[in-house]
């Protein structure tokens, strides 16, 4: 079958280069440039639905795995595989939480925040929103063995799918920079789980290398196929507030795949006329891992028309590494200094009219303790995003009556090393430490009093 012919096929983002690929070669990156590639539709070829409220007669079929699954229920718009290779185990069960009083805390009007809750997925992040896209993918194409960098939550959702799936699975994570949470899961799983003396950036690189020499199925986001299963988080956010789109959708920027994938999922529902404006995407970096930030606000990088200054990332990167620089941030699953989707990223920033903001250690773990004083609670990376809103609600960018969909991407419980030492260290402003006491009745009753 021709590609442009076909319902899916993957093309590469280099206007230049354009080149096409069949959906079932397993490649991840254009064989002729390099570049990053795309799943592209026919969409004439596809039965969506005429209006998005049509993808909730699927609820009364809950009984039907791919009816259950928050992402496959949407499966029109991830149509790259026949529902045979499909891959569920109920993800994307997620919340989008009205706020009130995380709204009120932060000066807003009370009905105009809510939290996009994906520590509800099985392995406790939003990532088996995409694993289990591209593990279908990966049954599709036949692969035997599987394998990521992470900075914690890709090996434990990628661990939890191989072994459903029952592909063999290497998982590779820099030596000591990884919250435990994540890492007893890899364990759990049963993932051939590799520490590496380095940091995320150098795992990244090593798993390339590795899946090219042994023929690895490569989980990372730059596998297109996991960034199609991710749109899903926007088609949820949406959902729950009855098809209207919020003002702004503010996400956490690690690697760049959700951005990503968020600003791919506007632009293809308001290309089928399913939806009338995009939301604007706020997308929020750890100040000790900012190089979004920096390229954007202070390089003033831009997608231009796929044309992206090439000169100017590689003088990022070759400055990074004569600095020998390593990124930091208490929000270890953010810690990367060389996203890999950037050029995605700033094609979605494009897409949503988006902004970029960064924000310290300190003000993530306040706002992580307000999510878990008001909410289900989030872990360091997740509480970003609220950090970002209450530093753009400072700046006057988003206004109070607007209305503002926060991702929490990982569960409270992945990082409770983070969580315990705030509280117990008396780090912030909403530290609340465990107190000491006797064992004697009369000094607890004084205590509580
Ligand atoms: N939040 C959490 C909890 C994450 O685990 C990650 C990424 C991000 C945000 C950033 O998302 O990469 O799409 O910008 N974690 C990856 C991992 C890198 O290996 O688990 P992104």
């Amino acid at each position: 079958m021709s590609k442009l012919t076909a319902v899916a096929y993957q093309e590469c983002i280099n206007p230049n280069c354009r080149a096409q690929f069949d959906c079932a070669q397993s490649i991840f990156k254009c064989p002729k440039c390099g570049e990053l590639l795309d799943i592209k539709y026919n969409w004439d070829k596809i039965a969506v639905p005429k209006k998005l409220s049509d993808f909730a007669a699927r609820w009364s079929s809950r009984n039907k795995p791919l009816d259950y699954s928050g992402v496959w229920r949407f499966r029109e718009m991830i149509n790259f595989c026949d529902d045979k290779y499909k891959v569920t185990i109920g993800e994307g069960q997620t919340v989008l939480q009205q706020n009130c009083g995380l709204a009120e805390q932060l000066g807003m009007k009370p009905d105009c925040l809510f939290l996009q809750y994906e520590g509800l997925n099985p392995s406790g992040s939003f990532k088996d929103n995409g694993m289990t896209a591209a593990f279908s993918h990966a049954k599709m194409v036949g692969a035997k063995s599987s394998a990521c960098a992470s900075t914690g939550n890709t090996s434990a959702s990628v661990a939890l799918y191989a072994a459903m799936c029952g592909l063999k699975c290497v998982v590779f994570i820099g030596s000591g920079r990884i919250a435990f949470g994540k890492l007893s899961q890899a364990m759990d799983y049963g993932a051939h789980t590799i520490q590496i003396q380095g940091d995320f950036d150098d795992c990244m690189k090593q798993v390339q290398d590795v899946c090219t020499e042994l023929g690895l199925y490569l989980l990372n986001s730059l596998n297109p196929f996991r960034l199609e299963g991710q749109k899903t988080i926007m088609y949820r956010i949406i959902e729950q507030m009855g098809w209207e789109i919020p003002d702004w959708i503010i996400v956490p920027g690690g690697n760049l795949g959700n951005s990503s994938a968020f600003g791919k999922a506007f632009a293809e529902l308001k290309e089928l006329g399913l939806i009338k404006k995009v939301p604007r995407m706020a997308i929020i970096n750890a100040a000790g891992a900012n190089t979004l930030t920096d390229m954007v606000n202070n390089k003033k990088l831009t997608w231009n028309g796929g044309n992206v200054n090439q000169a100017v990332i590689d003088a990022y990167y070759a400055d990074l590494t004569a600095r020998k620089y390593s990124p930091h941030t208490c929000a270890s699953a953010i810690e990367i200094s060389r996203p890999v989707n950037l050029k995605k990223c700033l094609r979605a920033l494009e897409v949503t009219n988006g902004i970029v903001r960064a924000v310290d250690d300190a003000k993530i773990c306040d706002a992580k303790a307000l999510v878990g004083k008001y909410g289900f609670g989030c872990e360091p990376a997740s509480a970003a995003s609220v950090a970002g809103l209450e530093l753009l609600l400072a700046e006057g960018v988003i206004g109070k009556n607007e209305r503002v969909a926060c991702v929490l991407t990982g569960h409270t419980l992945k990082d409770p090393n983070v969580t315990v030492n705030y509280h117990k260290e008396k780090q912030g402003k909403w530290s609340n430490p465990p107190v000491e006491c006797p064992n004697d009745l009369a000094k607890i009753i004084e205590l509580i009093k």
